[in-house]
């Protein structure tokens, strides 16, 4: 039997040689090597070429010690896929809000091999070149964060209209929400077949939801999609799920049966463990802020999130949300390697 590479293997809560690391982002602006093929194509053709796509996605592997890579997209492209127009700017702008029921109707299922075999080819053209104990990451984002933009078009900090939208509009949102999760168990499933190792949603803007909100909104479609997946899941693909901001929401995501709860740097690691239970591994949660401390405070930082993961099997060390473009990428290199050899067993 071979090993599992450590990040599946913690993913699924059995022991590893030392704590898996990977980061939020980690493919993007803090690299000069990012900016350079950016600089010669904007963001959605990078997202449309599989060639760039899987040479960012590759960057980083090459120039860390991580163990895992993440597929180079975005939360929106499979939303491209269903006929809604929009751009980036850099966060996604919808040209036209989704508003009415005849709006959500006139999205189109999701064929994730037509819409969008972009993604997909992505995926295979990174799995034939990652060496072996790295596994491929394969994302989508969660129905309510991808609503969030759909129906409030432009990226916010409040996002007042969608949020509003919830309680004035409850048929439209229930419909759209619905639709959304369907078209990411689709998603998915394609991106598992086309080579995914593991599969991440991203649940950016569930924080914005007090608890009650978030089992009744939030929750429906993530307990759909995560049904959708029992086969891939029972196949060794673990689901992670990122609730950021989470906190106040952890009790309503205990009920979610996904491997992994990704968990923002406000949370506190130890109890959010025992609240979670002993069925869940957990992902995070460094304040992307401390890679701009000095060597021995950062060093110190990663021992603390790595003491406040405790002894139990099931940690994945990452930041608790993406790496600021301003990052200095030898900071990367010395979490990576700290957390390496500070987490030997
Ligand atoms: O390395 C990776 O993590 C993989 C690639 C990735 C991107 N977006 C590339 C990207 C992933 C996993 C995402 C997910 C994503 N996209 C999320 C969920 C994660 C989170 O941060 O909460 C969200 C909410 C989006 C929507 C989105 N796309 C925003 C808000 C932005 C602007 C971001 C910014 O930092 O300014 C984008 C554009 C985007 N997606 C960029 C990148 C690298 C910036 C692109 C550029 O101009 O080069």
């Amino acid at each position: 039997m071979t090993a599992l590479p450590p990040f599946l293997a913690a993913a699924l809560r059995q022991k590893t040689a030392h704590t898996p690391v990977w980061i939020m982002r980690q493919a993007g602006r803090y690299l000069p090597e990012y900016r350079e093929v950016r600089s010669k194509v904007d963001f959605a053709s990078l997202t449309h070429r599989p060639d760039l796509a899987a040479e960012v996605t590759l960057q980083p592997i090459r120039r860390f010690g991580l163990d895992a890579a993440i597929i180079f997209s975005d939360i929106m492209t499979p939303i491209e896929g269903m006929g809604v127009g929009l751009e980036y700017a850099p966060g996604p702008v919808i040209h036209n809000p989704i508003r009415t029921l005849t709006q959500v109707e006139a999205m189109r299922p999701l064929v994730p091999e037509q819409d969008v075999p972009y993604v997909m080819e992505s995926l295979r053209l990174v799995r034939r070149e990652l060496p072996a104990h790295v596994p491929l990451i394969g994302f989508c984002g969660a129905p309510f964060t991808l609503f969030c933009y759909l129906v409030g078009g432009k990226p916010s900090k409040e996002f007042s209209v969608p949020r509003a939208f919830v309680h004035g509009e409850p048929i439209v949102t229930a419909r759209l929400l619905d639709r959304l999760a369907d078209a990411m168990i689709a998603y998915l499933r394609a991106q598992a077949e086309a080579g995914a190792q593991a599969l991440m949603i991203f649940e950016s803007w569930g924080g914005l939801l007090g608890p009650a909100d978030f089992r009744a909104v939030a929750l429906p479609p993530m307990q759909r999609i995560v049904a959708g997946l029992q086969d891939i899941r029972a196949r060794g693909v673990p689901l992670i799920y990122f609730a950021n901001q989470g906190m106040a929401n952890l009790e309503a995501v205990k009920d979610l049966p996904v491997d992994v709860v990704g968990l923002d740097w406000r949370v506190p690691l130890g109890p959010a463990r025992k609240l979670l239970g002993p069925d869940k591994a957990v992902q995070g949660n460094l304040d992307p802020a401390v890679l701009f401390a000095p060597k021995d405070t950062l060093c110190r930082r990663i021992d603390d999130v790595l003491r406040d993961a405790g002894p139990a099997p099931g940690h994945i060390f990452n930041l608790g949300h993406g790496i600021w473009p301003e990052t200095d990428p030898d900071a990367v290199a010395r979490l990576v390697d700290h957390v390496h050899e500070s987490s030997v067993r």
